[in-house]
């Protein structure tokens, strides 16, 4: 069975650009982003890649890890990233995993044989530090993925989970935030003294004191 939100990511040892790892011992105590791209010297990869390294500050601000991997052998992500640096102005500085026998990639369920037997799909997996799968994503191989709404998920996660809020349609860092319908009134009275602006009983709109 594909892997769902909530499981444990799995373990696995693999080679990278950054040497050899054991996936969980790497992330430690922080989140995770693992994707997938399907092939080196392919235009899309390289944009997404590149951004992804211009990225990096951001990610590093909020904890998170980010490691890619396709089925190409070490040689190959190394040769290409020099390219990513010259036409992106980024050079990867994360660490990228060489799949060459898909060990990792079917662990993850990234081939999707009826898209392609040999490659895998442009997979997204958000991890947590307590190594709980919170966001999977599946692109296919022509489109590139939105790495700002990856950040974007990854705010909206971290605040969840330590307020009892969630994060409405298209919702950025600083915007007004809903209160969890599971909470009552009188106890959300004493969370958010500030007030709220409820537009149903089920709908309170609420700005977070910085
Ligand atoms: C690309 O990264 O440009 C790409 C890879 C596989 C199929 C189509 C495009």
């Amino acid at each position: 069975m594909a892997l769902q939100l909530g499981d444990i990511a799995p373990d696995f040892e693999a080679e990278t650009t950054q040497g050899k790892i054991k996936f969980h011992e790497w992330l430690g105590s922080s989140w995770g982003v693992l994707f997938s791209h399907p092939k080196d010297y392919t235009p899309v990869c390289t944009t997404e890649l590149g951004y992804t390294a211009k990225l990096k500050p951001e990610f590093d601000k909020r904890n998170v890890k980010v490691i890619g991997l396709s089925v190409d052998p070490l040689g190959s992500h190394e040769g290409w990233s020099k390219d990513i640096a010259e036409t992106q102005g980024h050079t990867p500085n994360f660490p990228l995993i060489a799949d060459a026998d898909k060990k990792v990639s079917n662990l993850y369920g990234m081939i999707h044989p009826n898209a392609s037997d040999t490659f895998t799909v442009r997979s997204v997996f958000v991890i947590d530090p307590n190594k709980k799968i919170r966001l999977t994503i599946t692109y296919p191989a022509s489109t590139g993925r939105n790495f700002d709404e990856i950040l974007r998920v990854i705010d909206s996660l971290q605040l969840t989970d330590k307020h009892k809020v969630a994060t409405p349609v298209n919702w950025k860092q600083g915007e007004d935030v809903i209160i969890v319908p599971s909470l009552k009134d009188e106890d959300a009275h004493k969370l958010f003294p500030q007030g709220w602006k409820a537009l149903k009983p089920y709908l309170r709109l609420v700005k977070l004191a910085k």
